[in-house]
């Protein structure tokens, strides 16, 4: 079947969610996530029989924290690297890394996983949720808030599309606030050849099991600022730094202490796999992004839909969850029934981004009594505040994991022809509304 005959023109067929055929037949499999890279069980191997499955944890040799640190750090540009247990626990470091005061505004985008809002709150700080680019779903000079400056803005790179951190950091350097990078989702992405997470001050990852670079659990921070390396070093591990140099029979952290820290340290095991998987990186984004640029074209086809919009300067994707947006959805559909229609033309899981952090049930800063007084601050600040482009996007787009992007051109055609279908279907819908409401 080539690709151009499988797409179809959008006939509306029974969906297979009402009992038609599907677009994909189950029998076949989708790329599978994790892929563990060719040397990942060999060095899972060596940490096992190593004796040192800590960097707390006295031996010998070179820590595969350290061997991860200097390679991600080569691999984003960045001239530090510390890496953490989770990019949550990045996040609460890198800002408590700026030495704010308790109680300051940070700017976070409304679209965002939660962590990016209670990691403010953890860091002794209050977020100001602020409305995304309608294009992109990122921050922008433009979307920031009028009334309230933010000390921080949390630059988050959603989906696969980056925020402008170059635009975010000049608007803010001047009125002296601060740009961290969210780079959570985007690890190998670029802008204008720079990559994601070395174009604001600090740079934040996560390695959890979803993203595309992943031990599991696990995260990152880079920054070229060699003091807030230091901090963010003791931040992460009970307040020690590595010594300058191992002595055999010592732990390799010492009690520097200049700031209290708390243990978010990557085991081993996690900074074993991280290196393994880190060489595969950039060939497994090649695969991606070249089967994305395949569904771009395939998608062009139903004009009802669009992928998100990527800046001009972004040169280098880096897939995480890909935004479908339907923009043709007829009044009253809920986006969780499209991608329910998705799920079962494809035999793989489609599902609505989540709710929006103003009405998210996850974020609930009030549950916990150390964190009243910010929590009630952040009540204050969020009454008559709205959301529209966040609202539009959470309830208008579906998500692909990226590991779709992992196979081959037929799974592009699969696709865009479930695409193609249910949208068909929609349109049925709609017509049929439209006439019942005009009889
Ligand atoms: C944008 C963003 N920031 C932060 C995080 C938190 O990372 P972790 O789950 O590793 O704590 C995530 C995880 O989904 C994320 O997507």
């Amino acid at each position: 079947m080539s690709v151009a005959t499988a797409v179809g023109g959008g006939r509306a067929e029974p969906l297979a969610v009402d009992g038609g055929t599907p677009v994909r037949h189950h029998s076949r499999a989708w790329p599978r996530w994790p892929v563990p890279a060719a040397g990942a069980e060999h060095l899972l191997n060596e940490v096992l029989h190593r004796g040192r499955w800590a960097i707390s944890g006295p031996g010998e040799g070179e820590l595969f924290e350290r061997r991860f640190a200097a390679r991600f750090a080569e691999y984003t540009g960045a001239r530090h690297c510390v890496p953490t247990d989770h990019g949550s626990s990045a996040l609460v470091i890198a800002l408590e890394s700026l030495g704010l005061e308790q109680g300051a505004p940070v700017a976070v985008p409304a679209l965002t996983w939660v962590a990016c809002a209670t990691a403010v709150f953890r860091a002794g700080l209050v977020p100001v949720l602020v409305d995304v680019d309608e294009h992109t779903g990122c921050l922008t000079p433009q979307t920031l808030p009028m009334d309230v400056f933010p000390a921080a803005i949390l630059a988050v790179h959603w989906a696969c599309a980056m925020a402008d951190v170059p635009a975010l950091t000049e608007f803010a350097e001047p009125r002296g606030a601060v740009v961290v990078e969210d780079a959570a989702q985007a690890p190998g992405a670029l802008w204008q050849g720079r990559r994601a997470g070395s174009l604001g001050r600090l740079g934040c990852f996560s390695m959890h099991h979803a993203k595309a670079l992943t031990c599991g659990e696990g995260g990152a921070v880079v920054t070229d600022d060699p003091v807030l390396a230091m901090r963010l070093e003791e931040l992460r591990a009970d307040s020690r730094r590595y010594r300058p140099e191992s002595r055999p029979g010592m732990l390799d952290l010492t009690e520097t202490a200049s700031v209290m820290g708390s243990n978010f340290c990557l085991n081993e095991f996690g900074a074993a796999l991280a290196c393994a998987q880190l060489e595969v990186l950039d060939e497994q984004h090649t695969v991606r992004n070249r089967n994305y640029a395949l569904l771009a074209t395939l998608l062009a086809g139903t004009p009802e839909v669009r992928l998100l919009r990527h800046a001009p300067q972004q040169d280098g994707l880096a897939l995480y969850e890909v935004p479908v947006v339907f923009d043709g959805l007829p009044r009253g559909t809920d986006i969780a029934s499209v991608a329910e229609a998705l799920t079962a033309e494809l035999g793989f899981p489609v599902y609505p981004p989540r709710a929006p952090l103003h009405r998210s049930s996850l974020l609930r800063p009030g549950s916990k009594a150390a964190l009243a007084p910010l929590a009630e601050r952040f009540e204050v600040l969020h009454r008559d505040r709205s959301y529209p482009v966040a609202e539009y996007l959470s309830t208008h787009a579906v998500l692909l994991h990226h590991r779709a992007f992992l196979g081959t051109e037929e799974d592009m055609a699969d696709l865009a022809s479930a695409v193609a279908k249910v949208t068909a279907a929609l349109r049925t819908r709609g017509q049929r509304r439209a006439s019942d409401g005009r009889n």
